[in-house]
């Protein structure tokens, strides 16, 4: 399936793992004269300087309850949870219903490498580069029924390797939902890596959700149910306080949480520039704004 969308940050936005892997693809993505010469450059120039992150900071800087609430609780206690085989099923409004191994389920998506900017609710962002599929290429496989009008995302609960499932810090299984036009932009990727590599545990292994406009808790990892409805879907934390966290969460410097200003945020790293910068509307994807015409979205944050 061809390209939808092109990377807005390039590899020199992220620290390279020592080589940048798939370098070249990045480059595909960009338009051809930029990538040509001395122009991407200058787009690369023309971007806001950002704090670039490193495996170790993205694989040791991780919010995964059900591997505990500490920032290295998932890095430290996720290491038991197998991956493979892993089963994914897609139900509700679809044609073709299913329990799928993950294998079978990708088998026929166009992979790719996103470097996102990740923007938590508690105010630090990152950039990752993400390899995956648009999750609109999944749906499209599996038929959407006329009618379904959001789709709910599910992981996995296993007490036996998740000290946070065995210790009820918050009601499992973590649920997520997106309105079905959302699940369908270009710019929602089902993740499957980071830098060229199988995504780590504590980031959601084997496969997660990323909703690169939407505070990160909506980017639901390490998924096993995937399911189209006519209904907006239970999500986690909206249902723990929706007052706090609402149901669409994205990213907006004007609304804040109740606690705290979203106004800037802290970059994760100890680069040079490490510091705080000003948080972006939609965390600087205004390509989504027209999803959201019409809305107040202080109202419906
Ligand atoms: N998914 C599950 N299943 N459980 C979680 O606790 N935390 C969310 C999101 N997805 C979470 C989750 C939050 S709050 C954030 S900020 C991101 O995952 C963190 O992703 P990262 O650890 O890969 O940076």
């Amino acid at each position: 399936m061809a390209h939808r969308w092109t990377n807005t940050y390039t590899a020199s936005d992220v620290t390279p793992k020592g080589v940048w892997l798939n370098r070249r693809a990045v480059l595909a993505g960009m338009t051809g004269l930029a990538a040509a010469g001395g122009l991407a450059g200058q787009a690369a120039a023309q971007q806001a300087p950002l704090e670039p992150n490193t495996l170790e900071e993205i694989t040791s800087y991780n919010n995964f309850y059900e591997f505990g609430t500490g920032k290295d609780d998932p890095a430290k206690n996720s290491g038991d949870m197998v991956t493979d085989p892993w089963e994914v099923t897609i139900d509700g409004m679809v044609d073709n219903p299913g329990t799928f191994s993950l294998q079978d389920l990708i088998s026929d998506m166009t992979m790719e490498e996103r470097i996102y900017r990740f923007r938590c609710v508690e105010a630090w962002s990152m950039v990752v580069p993400w390899n995956g599929f648009e999750l609109a290429d999944l749906l499209e496989k599996a038929g959407v029924q006329s009618g379904a009008t959001h789709v709910a995302f599910e992981t996995a609960v296993m007490p036996e390797v998740m000290p946070g499932v065995r210790n009820r810090v918050i009601d499992f299984p973590y649920v997520e939902g997106l309105r079905l036009d959302e699940a369908m932009h270009p710019l929602t990727l089902m993740a499957t890596g980071i830098y060229g590599e199988p995504l780590a545990n504590q980031n959601g292994a084997p496969i997660r959700l990323v909703v690169p406009w939407k505070y990160g808790f909506k980017s639901i990892k390490s998924i096993v149910r995937i399911t189209l409805t006519d209904e907006q879907p239970k999500a986690t934390w909206n249902d723990i306080n929706a007052r706090e966290y609402g149901f669409y969460s994205n990213v907006n410097p004007e609304v804040d949480h109740p606690r705290w200003s979203q106004a800037s945020e802290r970059m994760i790293g100890g680069g040079l520039f490490a510091s705080r910068q000003d948080t972006l509307m939609f965390n600087g994807y205004p390509e989504v704004a027209s999803l959201y015409e019409g809305m107040d979205l202080s109202v419906d944050f």
